[in-house]
C-alpha cells in the first residue's frame, strides 16, 4: 500500500532525525584521544544522554560547559567530550609533576596541532620537531635587547599607516582589525624584515591565511572525526587556504633560496639578517630547510604569534577604555618611564611595573581559553597518587579566573594593581610579573613547553599601550561604559568583530 501524503510526511519527520541520531551516535562516537573509564563527564544533562548530544552542546556552551565541570569535579579528574575528541580535564594539583616532562611523554605541540585540525590544515607539520619553539627560545628571546629598537621603529611606522587623522574630532574605527594589522607589522619586521615587512600584499596574505587556517579548522572541529577526511576538501575556506599557502610561498621561497646561497658562497655579509626567518634557515636540519618544507614551517609558527597578541592587546585597551582611572595612573607612569614617549631602551619595558599588573589582570579576567596546558600522553604514565594516565589520552587544565586568586580578595572584581601590590609586598621582582607562569596561571602554559614568545608578547604590548595611552583617548560608541564581550566558540575566546570604537588623538595640553 502506498502511504498518503501526509503520513509520508511524518514518516519522512520521524525517520530522518532518528537515522541522524543512529549516525551520529555511529559516527560521532569514533572520536579520538583514550577517554578515562571513570571520570565523570561534564556537560551531560541527564545520565543517559547519548553522548553526539553531549559533544554538540559544548560547541556553544564549551565555556559553560568547562567551568560547570570544574565546580562540580574540579578536585578529580573529568571528561570533556568535543565534537572532535575526548578530553581529559585533571586538577591543577598534577601540573607540578608533569610539567617537565619531555614530549616522549607528553606531547605539547600534538594537542595545539589537533585544535587546529593539523591533518587538514597543515599545522601537523610542526609536530615531529621544535624548530620554531627552539628559535623563539633560544634566538629571539636573548636578542629581544637587540630587537626592542627595531621593533620600536616598526611600531612607530605601523601606526602612521593603520591610524585613521583623528586630531580634533572623535572617528569610529575597528580597533580589532587595527591592532591585528599593527601587530602584523611588528612580528613581519621580526620575523621576516625589510623590504617583506613593508608590503601590503604581505600582510594582506599572511592575514588571511591565518584566518583560513582558523575557519577551515573550526568547521571541521563540529564534524565527526570519521567524516573530516571526506568533508575537509569541499571547504571553501580550505581551498582558500591552499591558495593563500601558494602566494606566502611565493614571497618566502625566493628569500629562503637567496639566503641559503649566501650561507653555502659563505657570503653572509656583515649586516646578515637578524630575524627569525635566518634562525630558522640557521638551526633547521637538512629536511627542514627544504625552501618549500621552511616556508610552510614559518606559516604555522608565525600563526600564534599573531592574533593571541592582537586580541590580549584589545582586551587591554578595552579594559583601560572601561576604567579611565587606571588610564590616567598608567598615563603617568608611561610618562616618567618613557619620558614622554622617546625611544625605547633596554629596561624601558621593565621598568613599566603597574602596566604589566595590569595586562596580567586583564589576561587574568579575559583568558584566552578555559583550558590550558594541553598534552598528549604517547605513553601511559602513573601519577604518584596512582592516578593512571592513559596511553593517547588528551589532557589539559582549567585556567580560570578564579583558581588565579588565592589571597581571599574578589576574583570578580578588576584590579589593575592587583599583581604589582603583591609585587611590592612580597619584595619579589618576577614572579607576579606578565611573562611568569605558574600552576594557576596558565594562559601562556606552563613548565617546559610553556609559551617561549610570551618575553616578546609582553614587549610588544607594552609598545604599543604605552604609544596609546600618551596619543589617543578611546571611549565606547553611543555612551556605552562597560566593555565589550568577547565571544566565545568551542573553548575559544574571540573579538567580537562586529564592535567598533571612538579614538581621538591627544593633544600637546593633555
Ligand atoms: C599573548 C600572547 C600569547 C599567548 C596567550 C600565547 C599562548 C601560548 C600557549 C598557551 C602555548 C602552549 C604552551 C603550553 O602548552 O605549555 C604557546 C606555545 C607557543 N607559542 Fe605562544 N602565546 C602568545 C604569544 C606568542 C608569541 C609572540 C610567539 C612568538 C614570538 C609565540 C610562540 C609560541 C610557540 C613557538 C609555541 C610552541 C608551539 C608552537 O610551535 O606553535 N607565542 N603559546
Amino acid at each position: 500500500m502506498i502511504p498518503s501524503f501526509p503520513s509520508l510526511l511524518s514518516l519522512i519527520g520521524v525517520g530522518l532525525p532518528l537515522l541522524l541520531i543512529v549516525l551520529l551516535q555511529r559516527f560521532g562516537s569514533r572520536n579520538k584521544y583514550t577517554r578515562l573509564t571513570n571520570a565523570p563527564v561534564a556537560g551531560k544533562y541527564w545520565r543517559w544522554e547519548p553522548d553526539f548530544i553531549t559533544r554538540y552542546r559544548f560547541v556553544l556552551n564549551g565555556w559553560a560547559v568547562v567551568h560547570k565541570g570544574w565546580s562540580k569535579y574540579g578536585n578529580s579528574v573529568f571528561t570533556i567530550l568535543r565534537p572532535d575528541s575526548n578530553v581529559t580535564v585533571i586538577p591543577q594539583r598534577y601540573v607540578r609533576e608533569l610539567q617537565n616532562l619531555g614530549d616522549d611523554v607528553l606531547h605539547p605541540i600534538e594537542a595545539l596541532s589537533q585544535d587546529v585540525m593539523g591533518d587538514y590544515t597543515g599545522m601537523n607539520i610542526l609536530v615531529g620537531s621544535h624548530l620554531s619553539f627552539n628559535v623563539i627560545r633560544n634566538k629571539l628571546t636573548p636578542n629581544l635587547g637587540d630587537m626592542i629598537p627595531i621593533m620600536e621603529d616598526e611600531m612607530r611606522y605601523a601606526m602612521t599607516q593603520e591610524m585613521p587623522p583623528c586630531r580634533g574630532e572623535w572617528k569610529e574605527i575597528d580597533l580589532n582589525n587595527i591592532m591585528t594589522r599593527v601587530i602584523s607589522r611588528m612580528t613581519s619586521r621580526t620575523w621576516v624584515g625589510n623590504p617583506l615587512c613593508r608590503n601590503d600584499d604581505w600582510h594582506s596574505t599572511n592575514l588571511s591565511t591565518t584566518e583560513q587556517i582558523f575557519h577551515t579548522a573550526l568547521a571541521l572541529r563540529v564534524v565527526p572525526s570519521s567524516l573530516q577526511p571526506f568533508l575537509h576538501c569541499l571547504l571553501p575556506s580550505r581551498m582558500k587556504l591552499r591558495r593563500g599557502l601558494e602566494q606566502i610561498h611565493s614571497y618566502l621561497i625566493p628569500i629562503i633560496l637567496q639566503r641559503q646561497r649566501s650561507l653555502q658562497c659563505d657570503e653572509r655579509p656583515p649586516e646578515s639578517p637578524h630575524d627569525v626567518l635566518q634562525w630558522m634557515i640557521d638551526l633547521a636540519d637538512q629536511e627542514q630547510n627544504k625552501p618549500q618544507n621552511l616556508a610552510t614551517r614559518y606559516v604555522f609558527a608565525v600563526i600564534g604569534s599573531l592574533f593571541t597578541v592582537s586580541s590580549g592587546l584589545v582586551d587591554c585597551l578595552y579594559d583601560l577604555t572601561e576604567n579611565p582611572e587606571m588610564t590616567r595612573v598608567l598615563r603617568i607612569e608611561a610618562q616618567s618611564v618613557t619620558s614622554g614617549d622617546s625611544e625605547w631602551k633596554k629596561g624601558t619595558a621593565k621598568k613599566l611595573e603597574m602596566l604589566d599588573s595590569f595586562m596580567k589582570e586583564s589576561q587574568r579576567v579575559n583568558a584566552p581559553s578555559p583550558l590550558s596546558f594541553k598534552r598528549i600522553a604517547q605513553r601511559t604514565i602513573t601519577l604518584s597518587d596512582g592516578l593512571v594516565l592513559p596511553k593517547g589520552a588528551y589532557i589539559c587544565v582549567v585556567n580560570s579566573p578564579h583558581i588565579q586568586v588565592d589571597d581571599g580578595t574578589d576574583p570578580t572584581v578588576f584590579d589593575g594593581l592587583r599583581y604589582y601590590k603583591k609585587t611590592l609586598a612580597q619584595a619579589s621582582s618576577s614572579r607576579y610579573q606578565y611573562s611568569s607562569t605558574d600552576a594557576s596561571h596558565i594562559s601562556f602554559g606552563h613548565g617546559r613547553y610553556a609559551c617561549p614568545g610570551r618575553f616578546v608578547a609582553s614587549v610588544e604590548l607594552k609598545m604599543v599601550l604605552v604609544h596609546m595611552l600618551l596619543n589617543y583617548d578611546l571611549k565606547f560608541t553611543e555612551g556605552k561604559r562597560s566593555r565589550p564581550k568577547n565571544l566565545q566558540f568551542l573553548e575559544l575566546g574571540f573579538q567580537d568583530p562586529s564592535v567598533r570604537v571612538l579614538i581621538q588623538e591627544r593633544g600637546q595640553s593633555n
